[in-house]
């Protein structure tokens, strides 16, 4: 029988298939089988509410999908009271994205959720908070800051999800990793300008967005190889994948966990398709996991 479980930290997901934080609301649950995912990621939620960016928030050019939606969020109060008890009907583990303005921000929002998510991951590396697309996350003793705080504020795993545009990614997943966090996620989509075909002004109301989608596939393959070298925690891949190929691209370079964004909004059942795809693919080979599968390829 093929095993797909992946531990990150004290908690067993079933299978290393996720979605992508934002990419996913509780009414997909309505459309595709969520209990065949590993798990589910929620839209980051910050301390009190905060409106997002102007419009537009939203663009595709050919080089992929780009965003500004500026992380609009009902705070924690309003996450607990309307969108949590609805990922709890989902039926498998709930990550709760957390954000903040500021390091010290992340920690009491941790604080306020605790005993509500399965595992936090923090978002330190949104694009879209400013129009320099900059982020805390590029910023080793930054991140130092807010997992130790949010380290103190609850024992269940704590993912960090990283930038593209790390000065190091290296020593970010190494600071996350010393900080006591149980994961890094790499990575965020990467700061882009997308101008209108026509006009060659900005096609975003906050000029600044993020891009996403297979072309940043082989930037982020480099940045998982990277962190995997550098630290001994999982790390969780985030960048263009659409299949369960794409998947075992970023599992050879050493990832444990893939997330999928940018492909659900055209296919909603991508998510469930890889699941099931990894399933057979071991299967056919005859290999109890993932780890068999790629020591085999590493034989020939
Ligand atoms: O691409 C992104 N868009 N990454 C984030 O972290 C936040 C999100 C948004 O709401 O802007």
């Amino acid at each position: 029988t093929v095993d797909l479980s992946v531990r990150i930290g004290s908690l067993t997901l079933a299978n290393p298939v996720m979605p992508a934080s934002g990419c996913f609301g509780p009414a997909l649950g309505r459309l595709i089988p969520v209990a065949e995912l590993g798990a589910v990621v929620t839209k980051t939620v910050f301390g009190t509410p905060r409106g997002g960016n102007a419009a537009h928030r939203l663009t595709e050019i050919r080089a992929g999908m780009v965003n500004s939606v500026g992380i609009p969020s009902r705070g924690a109060a309003g996450f607990l009271a309307e969108l949590h008890p609805r990922y709890r009907e989902l039926g498998v583990p709930v990550i709760i994205s957390v954000g903040g303005h500021r390091p010290a921000e992340y920690a009491p929002v941790v604080r306020d959720l605790d005993g509500a998510g399965d595992a936090y991951e923090l978002n330190v590396s949104c694009p879209n908070l400013d129009r320099l697309g900059t982020d805390i996350g590029s910023d080793p003793d930054a991140i130092l800051a807010v997992v130790r705080a949010a380290r103190q504020a609850t024992d269940k795993p704590l993912i960090v999800k990283l930038p593209v545009l790390a000065s190091s990614i290296a020593d970010c997943a190494l600071a996350a990793q010393e900080a006591g966090a149980d994961a890094v996620c790499v990575a965020n989509s990467i700061p882009a300008l997308p101008l209108q075909p026509d006009t060659r002004s900005p096609a975003l109301g906050n000029v600044i967005g993020g891009l996403s989608g297979p072309s940043i596939r082989p930037i982020v393959l480099r940045l998982v190889w990277l962190a995997a070298r550098a630290v001994e925690i999982p790390v969780i891949a985030c960048g263009g994948i659409e299949t369960a190929e794409d998947a075992l691209d970023y599992f050879a370079v050493g990832a444990r966990a893939v997330q999928v964004g940018t492909a659900s909004f055209g296919r909603p059942f991508a998510m469930v398709e890889i699941v099931r795809a990894l399933q057979e693919r071991c299967a056919d080979d005859e290999v109890a996991g993932i780890r068999d599968l790629i020591d085999l390829w590493r034989a020939q």
